[in-house]
């Protein structure tokens, strides 16, 4: 593609015939997007069309509608993404201060509603899947664990399903947390489709206090378009709700707006049957992607999750003599089709109920030509070994501090004072108080020589940088 204005590049791009196996889920089909022509429908707060941040009128009965159909007390619209669910959630939730526990592979978003609020983390380490590197379940055991050592815990936050599908048992980890006074916060950004056949049911429906989901990233929806249920009885909503309004534009999109409500009404009407065939597609393609045989389907094994979201398909390469960014690479460039992540081992395709059988006959047909010109060779990458985080200051104490820059190996020992972690998906490999440790500097160095771009460092000439603390 040529550099030009961004709007001609998007107007190139997507008249191209590039094959979207990632977010959004309307996946570009103008049949699920309801207003194509958008500017014609751009209006702002006017007469007869309330006020997001105090609704009385059509805006509350949206929301009233939302709650109703996913059966929450208080569902309400989020034009911010996720993201600003998440933050709001984690600032209304827990008072400043407080301590809570989180699982290690919270999105970035959740690292910075706990830096908002001043909030000591504890952390959880889902067991690592070696072969894949990607994170299993959070178990309740370990979180019982983690409670009856640090009994001032006030509540856990928790990523289900993960960007990989894995979804935890948040039933048993509720009434655990609920026996406890403690609240759950789930982030399902990437679940938004869960709840019918064939899928995994929503944290909403198994006791989690508030949930948060992606619409734009599953389902037909527009980029940034994200919903926040509440169901608690030990949540202040109102105290949710003000931060929702605060980490929001005071000028909401309409058009975000109209594209959730268009979104859960499809879903409303037609969601059981368009569910009901978009996951036996899937199941057929899953069966046909059986006969890869160097490349790998991620299928979970009992112990790596309770649940798994078969709308995910991740691909691995570790038996196939490349990797994650090579298939990337080839798929895109070789027959157009543009992944939604790459990483060491693998990469991940989103699906959506607004695939065509067309794109995944063009999908199936490409990673078997691929897997046919691949060798088998032993695993390429050594395993990446998990190592505990040594947190020493608070995030939102190490943030403000001073900070000297380091070449990385002089960084040994120090205090980090940056999140420095390899995106995607952006799970911190350093948090900000934690003590840089000579494991963390070399799984750095892997996953640069792995050719995966590591967030955080500064890449001079002569050697790569590091912020750390000055005094620490
Ligand atoms: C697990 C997870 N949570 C939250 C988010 C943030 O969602 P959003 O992009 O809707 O703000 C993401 C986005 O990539 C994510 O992967």
């Amino acid at each position: 593609l040529e550099k030009g204005r961004l709007e001609q590049r998007l107007i190139e791009y997507c008249e191209d015939s590039y094959v979207p196996f990632h977010m959004p889920g309307h996946k570009r089909q103008l049949e699920f997007s309801p207003l194509s022509e958008i500017a014609r429908y751009d209006i702002t707060e006017i007469d007869t069309f309330d006020n997001y941040h105090a609704p009385t009128d059509i805006i509350k009965q949206e929301f009233d509608r939302a709650a109703e159909f996913y059966e929450s007390d208080k569902s309400i619209y989020l034009v911010n993404g996720s993201s600003c669910g998440l933050i709001s959630a984690i600032c209304g939730a827990f008072n400043r201060g407080d301590e809570v526990l989180m699982a290690r592979n919270c999105h970035k978003s959740v690292y910075n509603g706990i830096y908002l609020n001043g909030l000591k983390p504890h952390y959880i380490y889902p067991r690592f899947i070696s072969k894949w590197m990607i994170y299993s379940q959070i178990d309740a055991k370990q979180i019982e664990y983690a409670l009856d050592k640090n009994p001032n815990i006030k509540g856990v936050i928790l990523t289900s399903p993960t960007y990989e599908g894995i979804v935890s048992n948040i039933k048993e980890i509720a009434d655990l947390l609920h026996k406890r006074g403690c609240i759950l916060i789930v982030d399902e950004a990437h679940g938004a489709h869960f709840g019918y056949e064939g899928f995994p049911s929503s944290s909403i429906k198994n006791g989690a206090d508030i949930v948060i989901q992606s619409l734009h990233k599953t389902l037909p929806s527009l980029t940034q378009t994200a919903i926040i249920h509440l169901k608690s009885k030990l949540v202040d909503y109102d105290r949710v709700l003000r931060y929702v309004s605060m980490y929001q534009s005071t000028s909401p999109s309409y058009l975000l707006m109209a594209s959730i409500s268009s979104c859960i009404e499809t879903m409303r009407v037609k969601g059981e049957a368009l569910m009901m065939d978009y996951s036996k597609r899937l199941d057929v393609v899953r069966k046909r992607l059986g006969v890869l045989k160097h490349l790998t389907l991620y299928s979970p094994k009992m112990e790596d999750g309770f649940d798994y979201d078969k709308a995910k398909l991740v691909i691995g390469t570790f038996n196939a003599g490349i990797s994650g960014n090579k298939l990337h690479d080839i798929l895109l460039y070789d027959y157009k089709i543009q992944v939604e992540m790459a990483s060491l081992n693998y990469v991940i395709l989103m699906t959506s109920l607004a695939d065509t059988w067309q794109m995944y006959e063009y999908l199936i047909d490409a990673l078997i030509k691929i897997d046919n010109t691949l060798n088998f060779k032993e695993n390429l990458f050594a395993n990446v070994e998990d190592f505990e985080a040594n947190s020493v200051l608070v995030p939102a104490v190490a943030m403000n501090m001073a900070t000297t820059k380091v070449k990385l190996n002089a960084a040994n020992g120090k205090l980090s004072s940056e999140y420095v972690y390899v995106y995607p998906p952006g799970i911190p490999i350093l948090v900000p108080g934690e003590v840089v440790k000579e494991e963390a500097i070399e799984a750095i160095k892997r996953y640069r020589m792995a050719g995966l771009e590591v967030i955080g460092l500064d890449d001079k000439e002569d050697d790569l940088y590091m912020e750390v603390l000055l005094d620490g």
